[in-house]
């Protein structure tokens, strides 16, 4: 009889035991998660008055996905009205350079609580038909968001579309503007990967690199072909010049972001005015995919599409050498312009 009410008396220990552990460690990562997105965020200047510095614990439910439909732009009047939410013209838009990192750029500065990325690229400002559907059109391609959150873009179009410039500029003449750029060779062959990948698709043959990139009549590089033309990145940056003082820009090193995401996010962060939130939490290298990927919280991470970070073809060294030697000139005064320099060969 002793030894029943014993072994009751353990079962009942062990089973109330189980109970304070689980909680302690549901505690535990609650607080730990919540800790560490205390969205906190002063985001000064332009971006909203002071008194609306902090934002509330439900714009990270909103951020992290529970209310996924608002961040399509899909909300009930009552949603909107209940959650105070808006839909915002963009605060900094990542304009380019395709093939840069930008969506990578995009989706990791998507972590920080203060940022609402517009999923799509709306193509707006370098799209005639789309411009010409006016700009609350575009508001309204945005996603909802609090007010004192800040919604950015990205449409890699704009850097190398000619009317661009002079378009966001009477949106908004004191917008920031984001450009990813990656060493320009590099950024030539991932652009052609891209169109090579989209032919193999459709079954078409398509051109080697080297025959696209080098004409054979000069046996110089190719200044038509459009890879190469959008690695010049001085020659587009001088007409957005024209518009915007170059300390509207931020130039992120796209290489730099493949290898060593968080500093590149820290002086996003910083140009933003936005207080710093992402950490090495949020990042986590993926030996599989070969790429940092995306840590929102304890359940919840992503890794970019496999798009994103192609294998590219060989290309034969000569032509590299040639495309290298072509754009060095180019990257000089870049880097002169911008006061940001890479050791691009
Ligand atoms: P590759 O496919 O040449 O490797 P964009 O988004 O502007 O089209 O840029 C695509 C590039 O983003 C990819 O080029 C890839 O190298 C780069 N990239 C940077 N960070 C990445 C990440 N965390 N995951 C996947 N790709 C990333």
């Amino acid at each position: 009889m002793l030894f029943k009410q014993q072994a009751l008396l353990r079962q009942k220990l062990f089973v109330l035991g189980s109970l304070a552990i689980g909680s302690l460690l549901y505690l535990v990562a609650r607080v730990g998660s919540l800790d560490r997105l205390q969205p906190l965020c002063p985001i000064d200047g332009r971006f909203g008055p002071r008194s609306q510095d902090e934002i509330p614990l439900r714009a990270l439910q909103f951020k992290r996905g529970l209310l996924h439909e608002f961040r399509k732009g899909n909300a009930t009047k009552e949603q909107i009205r209940l959650h105070n939410l808006v839909q915002q013209l963009p605060k900094a838009i990542i304009i380019g350079v395709r093939k840069g990192g930008t969506r990578a750029l995009l989706e990791m500065l998507n972590l920080h609580p203060a940022v609402v990325k517009a999923s799509q690229e709306i193509h707006f400002f370098d799209n005639d038909e789309n411009y010409a559907k006016g700009i609350e059109w575009y508001r309204k391609k945005m996603p909802f968001s609090y007010p004192h959150q800040i919604t950015i873009e990205k449409s890699p179009a704009y850097f190398i579309t000619e009317e661009v410039p002079e378009r966001i500029y009477k949106m908004n003449s004191s917008i920031k503007l984001l450009i990813i750029v990656r060493e320009p060779t590099t950024r030539a062959i991932s652009d052609y990967t891209q169109v090579l990948e989209g032919k193999e698709r459709k079954n078409k043959t398509y051109y080697k690199f080297e025959k696209l990139a080098i004409d054979p009549n000069t046996c110089e590089v190719n200044t038509k072909y459009k890879a190469v033309r959008t690695s010049i990145y001085t020659k587009h940056l001088e007409r957005w010049l024209k518009y915007f003082p170059i300390e509207q820009f931020h130039i992120v090193d796209g290489d730099r972001l493949i290898t060593e995401p968080l500093p590149e996010l820290q002086l996003v962060e910083k140009f933003l005015n936005l207080p710093p939130r992402i950490s090495q939490y949020n990042l986590y290298f993926n030996a599989t995919r070969g790429f940092y990927c995306l840590r929102f919280n304890i359940v919840f991470n992503k890794c970019l599409a496999g798009s994103k970070g192609r294998i590219h073809p060989e290309v034969d060294t000569s032509v590299i050498t040639k495309l290298r030697k072509f754009f060095h000139p180019f990257n000089q005064k870049f880097y002169q312009i911008t006061g940001r320099t890479f050791n691009w060969p």
